[in-house]
């Protein structure tokens, strides 16, 4: 969501900035944007839609060494030309991930001061915000401490300042913004990926530091105008390096890796007999686990698992809700964060509410170094690697094993589930290649609404395997409990709809196996991912293994993960970057 680059260096720097940009395209956007200094004076060029657009604008031979871009998921006025990133307002032109929240009341005060709004968004009105402090101080760091003082809600900021164009200003609360750290040329990013054409080295400002990026130098600074100093870290630039390997699209490349994160969660946090000291999740009387979207529906399995073995009650919650809501907090309760990217603003504001409550913090988050990884208390990477496809595959099922680890450790069935879990990558890779997922995917492609229906643990993974077919094929798509689908839903299946079963469970398929035969009575076509090899109970059939019900969840997913991928491959749709989502929702 949102994605800013900012370079100064010593090389042209449009091209710089663009390949940063391009390797931001997987946090979702809809315009996109670059303002750059040449002759002493900011030139602008905003457009909505694909940054391939803005590209027909641009001349990379440019004479300019300083700049600033951004790819925009709307929040506040439509995606259009003007509304997209940069904005300008006086000597102040800046990029923003974020939502500024008093933007209203401060545009009102700034208005009577003369300034003239061209665009809808709030994100204008930051950098009037920043340049009429600016007329009074002179002086950019001091004008950037106030302004953080003044602006309410969540930003990062990339801004060029006319009286200094040999400089970019970063300031950041609660959105992400790293600075790379090059030779005679720095930048400053979102994310990981836009650096790695530049540099390895990088630092990552805490909330309200203040950084002033040079060619040759980079300077940090307290809100007292105090320079500090910060610790530079590296990464490896074969983990962040971003291609599809010869695969179609980044989604299918993820989920052909998921054997191997398997493997690699297998040798990490176990001996080959044992879970390894991780958490001891014992020793909480109540856990929540708190995240959004397929985050979420691992925790629903983390709560199946660790309720299973550890006889804990556990509630799963979403974090936008949880936030807000009525909490119980306290020294016997542990608040589980779960988060691919580590950034999501909801996560990181339920577990900054768990904090103040006095109450223990564990994040399992994929994206090292995240927000959410620095500020819980403990953090369990789900070491999946760099995932670029909007809808999450390998790390949701990395989140998933993680949590059966937290769950079996201490229990006689630890040995022989761990034994289980190195099945799954020979199991993974089957089930990607054995099944015609076309041939089946045909039944659906043209349904315009598709019910996923389970019981149990069944249901809870249909909400992940239906969220990913909505995601990504803008089919509507649902998942129920199936005993509770004639309460009520089942009024609206007729021929046009399709069902997919998930009938893993043998204490309840049966029962589902009911379910199905009512839906297929009013006339839905059903495609069933079962264990269950002897009943015909479907119209399709995609036949996984029967391991146990520990292990079952966890192969089921890859079906509904191709599934998924091959109808929205069908229907033409643009899997990698589906439209109005965002990798890392930044806002809230
Ligand atoms: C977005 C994505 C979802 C994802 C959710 C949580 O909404 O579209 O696919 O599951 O964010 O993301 P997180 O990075 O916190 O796991």
């Amino acid at each position: 969501m949102c994605g800013i680059v900012g370079y100064v260096g010593k090389e042209r720097a449009i091209s710089k900035i663009m390949i940063g940009l391009k390797a931001l395209e997987y946090r979702g956007y809809d315009s996109a944007g670059i303002a750059y200094a040449k002759n002493k004076k900011v030139k602008m060029i905003k457009k909505k839609g694909q940054i391939s657009n803005l590209e027909k604008h641009l001349n990379y031979d440019e004479n300019t060494n300083i700049g600033i871009s951004h790819t925009r998921w709307a929040t506040h006025g439509k995606a259009l030309d003007v509304n997209s990133h940069p904005h300008h307002q006086g000597k102040i032109t800046l990029v923003h991930n974020g939502i500024i929240e008093n933007y209203d009341v401060l545009k009102k005060k700034l208005e009577k001061e003369g300034y003239v709004f061209k665009s809808d968004t709030d994100t204008e009105v930051a950098a009037a915000t920043i340049d009429s402090i600016y007329k009074e101080t002179h002086d950019m760091v001091e004008a950037l401490a106030k302004a953080s003082k003044t602006l309410k809600g969540s930003y990062a900021f990339a801004i060029l300042n006319d009286d200094c164009l040999d400089t970019i200003y970063g300031i950041r609360k609660d959105s992400p913004l790293i600075v790379g750290l090059g030779e005679s040329e720095n930048i400053i990013a979102s994310d990981i990926p836009a650096i790695t054409h530049v540099t390895t080295s990088y630092v990552i400002p805490n909330n309200y530091d203040i950084v002033v990026l040079q060619k040759d130098k980079v300077k940090y600074y307290d809100q007292n105008k105090k320079e500090i100093t910060k610790e530079i870290k590296n990464f490896s630039l074969k983990e962040e390096t971003i291609s599809k390997n010869g695969f179609d699209h980044f989604m299918l490349k993820e989920i052909n890796e998921e054997s191997e994160v398997v493997k690699r969660l297998i040798s990490l946090y176990t001996d080959g007999e044992k879970v390894k000291d991780l958490v001891d999740i014992s020793k909480y009387k109540y856990i929540d686990i708190v995240a959004c979207g397929s985050a979420a529906f691992a925790g629903q399995i983390g709560k199946y698992y660790i309720e299973k073995f550890k006889n804990i009650r556990v509630n799963v919650y979403f974090a936008s809700e949880y936030r807000y809501q009525k909490n119980f907090y306290g020294k016997d309760t542990l608040v589980i964060l779960i988060s691919q990217s580590g950034e999501t603003a909801d996560t990181l504001a339920a577990l900054k509410i768990a904090k103040e409550n006095a109450t223990d913090t564990l994040a399992i988050i994929n994206r090292k170094d995240s927000s959410i990884a620095r500020e819980a208390d403990k953090v369990i990477y789900t070491e999946a690697g760099i995932e670029i496809a909007v809808a999450t595959t390998k790390a949701y099922l990395a989140q998933v094993i993680i949590l059966l680890l937290l769950a079996i450790k201490g229990f006689d069935e630890e040995k022989s589930t761990i034994e289980d879990l190195k099945l799954l990558p020979n199991l993974i890779t089957k089930y990607i290649n054995n099944f015609d997922y076309t041939k089946i995917s045909k039944l659906f492609v043209n349904k315009d609404h598709v019910f996923y229906l389970g019981r149990g643990i069944d249901y809870y993974l249909s909400m992940e395997g239906s969220l990913k077919l909505k995601e990504i094929s803008y089919i509507h798509s649902e998942a129920f409990q199936a005993g509770e689908l004639k309460h009520g839903s089942i009024s609206l299946i007729d021929r046009n709809f399709g069902v997919i079963a998930v009938v893993t469970d043998k204490n309840v398929g049966g029962k589902t196996i009911s379910n199905l035969k009512e839906v297929a009575a009013r006339g839905a076509k059903i495609i069933a991912i079962t264990n269950i090899h002897d009943d015909n109970f479907s119209d399709e059939k995609i036949e996984v293994d029967d391991i146990n019900d520990v292990i079952n969840p966890i192969i089921t997913i890859i079906p509904m993960q191709m599934l998924a991928y091959n109808v929205a491959k069908l229907k033409g749709c643009d899997i990698d970057k589906p439209r109005n989502l965002a990798k890392s929702v930044t806002v809230e």
